[in-house]
């Protein structure tokens, strides 16, 4: 979408809300090709034209994608009105653009997180029928055998009766606490702890490593996050 309301565009790029941008805009701060816009309501071509903020130039960019570590204690919505969520955890800017986590992890599962407010891509990173792999890191109470990898690979039926599509397990450690990586296609709720437990074993740990092509980059600690490179963006569109 090339052109929009000059308000707009400094509200999506994360300058305000929309009532703080207007003001900012009536108090001179905005210009359009050099010449100061006092009208919010001024039609910008976010291609052709030039927009500076309190003297700085804005680059629109009409998506932004982002992934977090997802860290334990926090859930994964928008809102909630108990519990912290992961768009708390990003800078108000960023928050402002009206993100969203694509699919949810538990409250208590960490790792890879897309955030964005591409809802086109985020859809199709979520449908089964995309097959986009999303791969965790696992520890489970108790030894793990290649029947059960067996199992994961013919499909498991849950409590509720749903057969879960094949899925590989794969064994890093078989101990008393057991060290796996488990890749599924699916996102049913609770799905990986659901597979385990209709094998009588439980998930102490769980983190996400990877969606599609997009590994978790390790240097992001619990809780922190940044903007994918556009390599990265690719990578994810080219999952799908
Ligand atoms: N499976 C689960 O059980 N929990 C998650 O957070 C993700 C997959």
């Amino acid at each position: 979408m090339a052109k929009m309301r000059l308000d707009k565009l400094l509200s999506n790029m994360g300058i305000g809300t929309r009532k703080e941008v207007k003001k900012y805009i009536k108090d001179g701060l905005a210009e359009v090709n050099k010449e100061t816009v006092l009208d919010p309501s001024k039609i910008v071509d976010t291609e052709k034209d030039e927009v500076l903020f309190d003297g700085e130039k804005i680059e629109y960019k009409e998506f932004i994608y982002l992934m977090m570590n997802k860290p334990q204690g926090v859930v994964s919505a928008t809102e909630d009105k108990f519990e912290e969520t992961v768009i708390d955890l990003l800078s108000e800017e960023i928050a402002l653009r009206k993100v969203f986590p694509v699919g949810r992890l538990d409250k208590d599962t960490e790792g890879l997180l897309i955030i964005t407010n591409d809802g086109e891509l985020a859809h199709k990173l979520l449908s089964p029928k995309k097959k986009v792999v999303k791969k965790y890191y696992a520890e489970i109470l108790g030894k793990i055998t290649t029947e059960d990898v067996k199992k994961f690979k013919e499909g498991i039926i849950l409590e509720d009766g749903y057969k879960t599509m094949p899925a590989e397990l794969e064994i890093i450690e078989s101990s008393e606490i057991s060290k796996v990586y488990i890749s599924i296609i699916e996102g049913k709720y609770h799905q990986i702890k659901r597979m385990f437990d209709a094998l009588g074993k439980k998930v102490l740990y769980l983190k996400r490593v990877s969606m599609g092509n997009l590994v978790l980059d390790e240097n992001l600690q619990p809780g922190e996050w940044r903007e994918l490179t556009e390599e990265e963006v690719n990578l994810l569109k080219n999952s799908i």
